[in-house]
């Protein structure tokens, strides 16, 4: 009896280092927070479904917080951090600076998430969750989250500057670009798909509607009604990034690259007659099926960069400040 019961706590003890040594390999579990805490998905719902309310566009703002967090040093909330002592925010790299929104809105869900669980729920979670439930409140498809991800004790302004994608990007130029963080040009242009709704400031695309030649005369047109020619003149002027559909997450960008009405130089580049993605670009303007299934396979991917998981890393108390343990 008691060498039995000896024996069923070895079994436990090394079910819990098999598991605990696996999380520290970097193992994300969709069950992360079952036991510890299982509010945190419907409390992240509700406060972006109130956001998304109160402004449409805060879906789209939430996805793209994921990929420039996920871009830069890893799905570890970096891009959160303030200027401080041994921090240069990336807050204020060229790709994010008076661009990248949404601040507020994790800010408020990591208030919440701490009220119901304190000191549990990593930001970066709570980014990739926030991204999920913007995609799904526009209309597009949902996904179980793998989580487990811990937040950093760093950022790097440098490597936002380096690394994120600029919309000047050749195809080739841009298929490095994830390659370079393990993704596929195939899990790039399903990504892309997320210019399904959102904004872009003038300055992004003043180039392309005025001298790029594969473009629709008419829509170069349209777009440049809302961005004077002069640089500096109208820069952050907003046009919808699809024409077509502006606040619903659909296969509406694809449909549009197919009549030349990409609005940023880039987007275009994933169509531009006999590159190597006009053949996936025809296939989900033809197949919206086709196009969830494969946003949610890169997108599940992109959410395992460079992760922290095990104990590297730390939970923070606010998203946009390191906690200090000594
Ligand atoms: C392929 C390379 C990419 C380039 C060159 C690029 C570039 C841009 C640019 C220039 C803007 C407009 C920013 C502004 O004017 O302030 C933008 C907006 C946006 N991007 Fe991308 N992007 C890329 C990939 C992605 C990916 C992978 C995602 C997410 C999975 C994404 C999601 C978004 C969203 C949702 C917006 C609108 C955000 C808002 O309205 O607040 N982008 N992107
Ligand atoms: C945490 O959230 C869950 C689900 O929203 C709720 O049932 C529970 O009462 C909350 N607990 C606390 C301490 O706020
Ligand atoms: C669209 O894609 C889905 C998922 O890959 C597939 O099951 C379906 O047969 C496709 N539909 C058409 C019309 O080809």
């Amino acid at each position: 009896m008691a060498s039995s019961t000896a024996f069923r706590r070895c079994l436990f003890l090394a079910l819990f280092v098999l598991l605990s040594s696996s999380a520290a390999h970097g193992q994300l579990s969709t069950s992360f927070y079952a036991t510890t805490c299982p509010g945190v998905e419907s409390i992240v719902r509700s406060v972006v479904s109130s956001a998304v309310a109160a402004d449409p566009r805060m879906g789209a703002s939430l996805v793209r917080l994921f990929f420039h967090d996920c871009f830069v040093q890893g799905c570890d909330a970096s891009i959160l951090l303030d200027d401080a002592p041994g921090i240069i925010s990336e807050k204020n790299a060229i790709p994010n600076f008076n661009s990248v929104r949404g601040y507020d809105v994790i800010d408020n869900i990591k208030a919440a998430v701490e009220a119901n669980c304190s000191g549990v729920v990593s930001c970066a979670d709570i980014v990739a969750l926030a991204a999920r439930d913007g995609t799904f409140l526009l209309g597009g498809p949902t996904w179980e989250v793998p989580l487990g991800r811990r937040d950093s004790t760093t950022a790097s302004q440098s490597q936002a500057n380096s690394d994120l994608p600029a919309p000047t990007l050749s195809l080739s130029n841009l298929i490095t670009a994830f390659s370079n963080k393990g993704l596929s040009a195939t899990d790039m242009t399903a990504l892309s798909g997320a210019h399904t709704f959102g904004f872009a400031q003038c300055f992004t695309f003043r180039d392309r509607i005025y001298h790029d030649a594969n473009i629709n005369t008419q829509f170069a047109r349209l777009r440049q009604g809302g961005c004077p020619s002069a640089q500096g003149s109208g820069d952050s002027n907003l046009a919808p990034l699809d024409v077509a559909t502006q606040n619903s997450f659909d296969n509406a960008f694809y449909a549009n690259l197919l009549k030349k009405k990409g609005l940023l130089h880039s987007d275009q580049e994933l169509f531009n007659g006999g590159g190597s993605q006009d053949a996936l670009v025809q296939l989900y303007s033809a197949n919206q099926t086709r196009f969830f299934a494969d946003f949610v396979t890169a997108m599940i991917k992109m959410g395992n960069v460079g992760v922290l998981t095990g104990t590297a890393g730390q939970i923070r108390t606010t998203c946009n400040v390191v906690v200090n343990n000594y």
